[in-house]
């Protein structure tokens, strides 16, 4: 083995020992007794055959919460179950047969990376009780897999397969939430180009001696226009703020768990939020959840959609392509991000 990284790394075997590393400074600290369970992001039925009802349901959960759990989606849970499963096997083989997948500079594809944040005071890099493997992925052409671990066996034919299933249920929740956006069913999906950029990340969270101490993922919002994440059953990790106040979500036995990203927020001109949430780590049980993220690609150029601009709603952002929005978004890196901000006009 290599030289022992500045960061550890979990498995099975080896659990984290809760060193300095870990520890966020106390400005940054989830603070349990402030959360939620008694509001809950709405749960959609995606199997209704009142389409006019689910497309004002999806509406006023991007306008309200940013987020929300759909059920009945379409993907078979059998396919959702195993994707869970082929990563929580990647995360808990010995360091030795995953140290080559292993970054500790910064997000690559099909690499694992441990996310940090800086302690604004000392800029020491704190990180996060986690391991993220990042990689990217196409609905259809799926030369993707080439790049993801052959170890466990199945790992590259499930995630193809629920890439697949995932290509499908974006583009039915594109068609809807352009419906609920008063424009045509195709709408976003042409306005966001033909080669869209696709990438993944699966997030292991060990259990933690301290939760109070430490985070799985800091407070952040997501980039991309639309994220749709799968998370394990049983255990609750993920918190989205509302109101300034932060609330869980609960795991939907079924569900997965839709939110806005940024690009949806500026293309709709607000209208839409992208909202905060971050990942708390808990004392008994590990979790796992998969984030697939949809964007435009590079090139394309993002601005506030012109049939939504009116005299009473003038254009909040600049025009911009996504690249740049992206190179912001690396600029920021470990800093409380404000991406988005950098983009407005008033
Ligand atoms: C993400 C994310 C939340 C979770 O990967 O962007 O917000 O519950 N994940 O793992
Ligand atoms: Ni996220």
């Amino acid at each position: 083995m290599g030289r022992i990284p500045i960061f550890q790394w979990a498995n099975e075997a080896n659990p984290l020992s809760l060193t300095s590393k870990f520890i966020l400074p106390q400005l940054n600290r989830p603070n349990p007794t402030c959360v939620s369970h008694l509001d809950s992001v709405p749960i959609i039925d995606m199997g209704t055959d009142n389409e006019a009802q689910l497309i004002q349901e999806i509406k006023s959960a991007c306008q309200g919460f940013g987020f929300f759990q759909v059920v009945n989606h379409g993907i078979p849970l059998e396919l959702c179950k195993n994707a869970l499963d082929v990563n929580t096997k990647l995360f808990h083989l010995p360091y030795e047969e995953k140290s080559h997948l292993v970054t500790t500079t910064h997000l690559e594809d099909g690499k694992i990376f441990k996310y940090y944040v800086k302690d604004q005071q000392t800029q020491e890099k704190i990180s996060m009780w986690a391991e993220t493997f990042f990689h990217t992925w196409h609905p259809h052409d799926h030369g993707f897999t080439h790049n993801l671990p052959n170890n466990p066996p199945q790992y590259r034919s499930v995630i193809a397969a629920y890439a697949t299933e995932v290509g499908s249920l974006i583009v039915k929740l594109l068609g809807l939430i352009s419906r609920g956006l008063g424009l045509e069913r195709d709408y976003l999906k042409t306005k966001l180009g033909q080669n869209l950029s696709y990438t993944a990340q699966a997030n292991y969270y060990p259990p933690c001696p301290n939760p109070e101490l430490t985070l799985g993922l800091p407070a952040h919002t997501d980039y991309n226009v639309l994220t749709i994440l799968l998370q394990e059953e049983g255990v609750t990790g993920l918190h989205v703020l509302k109101d300034g106040n932060w609330v869980a979500v609960d795991p939907v036995p079924g569900a997965l768990v839709v939110n806005v990203a940024d690009q949806l927020q500026i293309l709709s001109n607000d209208r839409y939020k992208s909202v905060y949430h971050r990942a708390v780590t808990n004392e008994e049980k590990k979790r796992v959840s998969l984030a697939m993220f949809v964007g435009p690609n590079h090139d394309t150029v993002v601005e506030p959609i012109e049939e939504l601009i009116d005299e009473n709603h003038p254009a909040l952002y600049r025009r911009y392509t996504f690249g740049e929005f992206v190179r912001e978004f690396r600029n920021q890196e470990g800093k409380p991000r404000k991406v988005k901000e950098v983009f407005k006009k008033y």
